[in-house]
């Protein structure tokens, strides 16, 4: 069985796209089967960080609503990753005639096929984050935080408003790790704050902008900091054990990162 991966925050600009691509585009390198869904409705952009901007892509509504067949709808692109876009127009009724059940049957459906399914919100959960909080398909919700105290009180609130907060685990995103003192709040600090078990630290890379408008995913250059962090993230998805800081910070005596 596959799992299903929520990607969110109550913040927008944290990264959850970025990550959604990143961790999508490394999973199916390390040889998974990987679905990823832009869930952000009316305004998604996993097509351009994932480099699928001029591709026509089925919307999740479509496989939903039986508009098209699965195995019409869902084609690998060059990186292996099979994607549904997010519908350009979107009115929240259209999600009124969804069920629960038709809901967690797609569910069964996707984890059948594959190994991992990664639904990237938009800040806030959106409209269909019910449907997710309501299934008990859901294996993992990553909340995102930067480390600015605004994130990291949202990353905090939206862990305490979840209904499964036994599902969540934190990455925190965009930690500059050079100067760890230039970062409002250590990890130390917002592991504490949040109360979430952290899965990751991302390290802000200069680079980022950059390769999301190429569609080039931050795990594209597995040799840079924020590609090694999400690489490592992957592996702790796969329940290997990898030391927080592996590859991302270097050792240095006495340093204090917290
Ligand atoms: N690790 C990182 N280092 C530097 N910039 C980042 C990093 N992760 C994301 N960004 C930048 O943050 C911005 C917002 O990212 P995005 O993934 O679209 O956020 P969200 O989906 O949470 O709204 C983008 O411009 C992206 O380049
Ligand atoms: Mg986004």
């Amino acid at each position: 069985m596959g799992q299903i991966i929520v990607v969110t925050s109550l913040k927008g600009g944290v990264g959850k796209t970025v990550l959604s691509s990143s961790l999508s585009y490394r999973l199916a390198q390390l040889g998974k089967r990987v679905l990823a869904v832009d869930m952000d409705l009316g305004t998604g952009g996993l097509d351009i960080a994932l480099g699928r901007e001029d591709s026509v892509i089925p919307t999740f509504l479509d496989l939903l609503g039986g508009v098209v067949r699965a195995e019409d709808a869902l084609f690998p692109g060059d990186d292996g990753v099979y994607f549904l876009s997010a519908p350009v127009f979107f009115n929240e009724s259209s999600l009124d005639q969804i069920s629960q059940e038709n809901f967690n049957a797609m569910l069964d459906y996707l984890k059948s096929v594959f190994d991992v399914v990664i639904f990237d919100m938009p800040a806030g959960g959106g409209a269909a984050f019910r449907f997710f909080e309501e299934s008990d398909r859901v294996d993992q919700i990553l909340l995102v935080s930067t480390t600015a105290p605004t994130s990291v009180r949202a990353a905090e609130r939206c862990a305490m408003r979840l209904k499964n907060p036994e599902k969540a685990k934190l990455v925190l995103n965009s930690f500059r790790v050079k100067k760890p003192g230039d970062n409002p709040f250590g990890v130390i600090e917002v592991i504490y704050r949040t109360s979430v078990p952290i899965i990751g630290v991302v390290p802000f890379d200069s680079g980022a902008e950059k390769a999301l408008a190429k569609g080039l995913p931050l795990s594209a250059n597995p040799k840079s900091g924020a590609g090694k962090a999400i690489g490592n993230i992957c592996l702790r998805l796969m329940d290997e054990s990898v030391p927080l800081l592996d590859g991302v910070m270097k050792k240095r005596k006495r340093m204090r990162f917290y």
